[in-house]
């Protein structure tokens, strides 16, 4: 039983993962009480910031916390790195979005690359807990920033790793040990792959052609987070989605993944001049 006061969205613990992904512990007893795998939060480190969205990657019911990842990628998620145990966040809405959908499946296999491994960590987990036999892929550029390796061995029946550069695990892509596996006459009962854009298309090209269920879960830029300004719009099965509420987990084998990239490219621009401004206001 925990002993002592909440803080709303104190910042319990701080860790990098990497140099460039961080693990916090934020005090969010009602988001720890009512998530569910696969949802999300929208943060706000200050009352003029941005909101941003990141997944639930745990949480802790009798704590009353939850756990978050992310990578330092822009000006929010930079900010959010410079913020020290203690530290309170303006704001932490949630949980967000629909809970995957979790049932005995048989045989699932579950992809992660780079911060996407935190990503499939809580559906790993809860679809282990269901009964499920679960073969993960983890996969990063280089072994210096793969995460999460022990925390998804325990909770994965096997675990492959593949690295880009081939320092660490199999040499290539996360793809590549996917068709690996099929092509040892692996039945696959449902893959769930996320990660970057391009590695979600080409699992999903992957298991395609063997007709294997894929789910990837989208990350489309989010404003409000409730359905009202389309923003997070992205096409599923010819159909238009919002993300934010209808998501963020999608059939991969049905989802526009030129429409994807094209809108995640929408403000670069402006993306780019916010870092600029607040790498200047910074060191000022
Ligand atoms: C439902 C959902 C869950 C998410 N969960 C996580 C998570 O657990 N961990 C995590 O690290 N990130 C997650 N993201 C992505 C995260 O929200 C963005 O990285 C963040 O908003 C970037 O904010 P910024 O101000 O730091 O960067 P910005 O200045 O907004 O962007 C900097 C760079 O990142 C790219 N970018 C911006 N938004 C996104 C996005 N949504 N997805 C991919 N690239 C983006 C831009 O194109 C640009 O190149 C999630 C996104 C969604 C929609
Ligand atoms: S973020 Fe506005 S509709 Fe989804």
């Amino acid at each position: 039983m925990r002993t002592g006061e909440y803080k709303l969205n104190l910042i319990r613990e701080k860790t990098f993962l990497s140099h460039a992904v961080v693990k916090m512990v934020i005090d969010a007893p009602n988001v720890a009480r009512k998530r569910k795998a696969g949802q999300f939060i929208v943060l706000m480190t200050d009352e003029k910031g941005e909101r941003i969205p990141l997944t639930i990657v745990d949480s802790d019911k009798e704590n009353g916390t939850i756990t978050i990842i992310f990578q330092i990628v822009g000006k929010t998620t930079t900010c959010l790195s410079e913020m020290k145990e203690g530290e309170s966040l303006y704001s932490v809405l949630g949980p967000l979005g629909q809970p995957t959908d979790i049932e005995q499946f048989g045989t699932v296999v579950c992809i992660g690359g780079g911060v996407g491994i935190g990503v499939v960590y809580p559906i790993t987990k809860a679809l282990k807990e269901a009964g499920n036999r679960v073969i993960s892929i983890i996969g990063a550029r280089t072994k210096d920033i793969l995460i999460l390796e022990d925390e998804m061995a325990q909770i994965s029946d096997e675990l492959l790793i593949a690295t880009d550069d081939g320092s660490y695990g199999f040499h290539g892509f996360v793809s590549d040990v996917l068709q690996k596996l099929i092509d040892m006459g692996e039945k696959i009962d449902r893959v769930v792959a996320i990660g970057p854009v391009p590695m979600m298309r080409v699992v999903c090209d992957v298991t395609k052609q063997y007709n294997v269920k894929t789910i990837v879960s989208l990350n489309p830029i989010m404003v409000d987070a409730t359905g009202m300004c389309g923003a997070c719009r992205v096409s599923v099965g010819g159909c238009t989605k919002f993300a934010c509420v209808d998501g963020p987990e999608f059939d991969g084998h049905e989802v526009d993944f030129d429409l994807l990239t094209s809108r995640l490219r929408m403000y670069y621009t402006q993306e780019k001049e916010a870092m600029e401004n607040f790498r200047c206001e910074c060191h000022d």
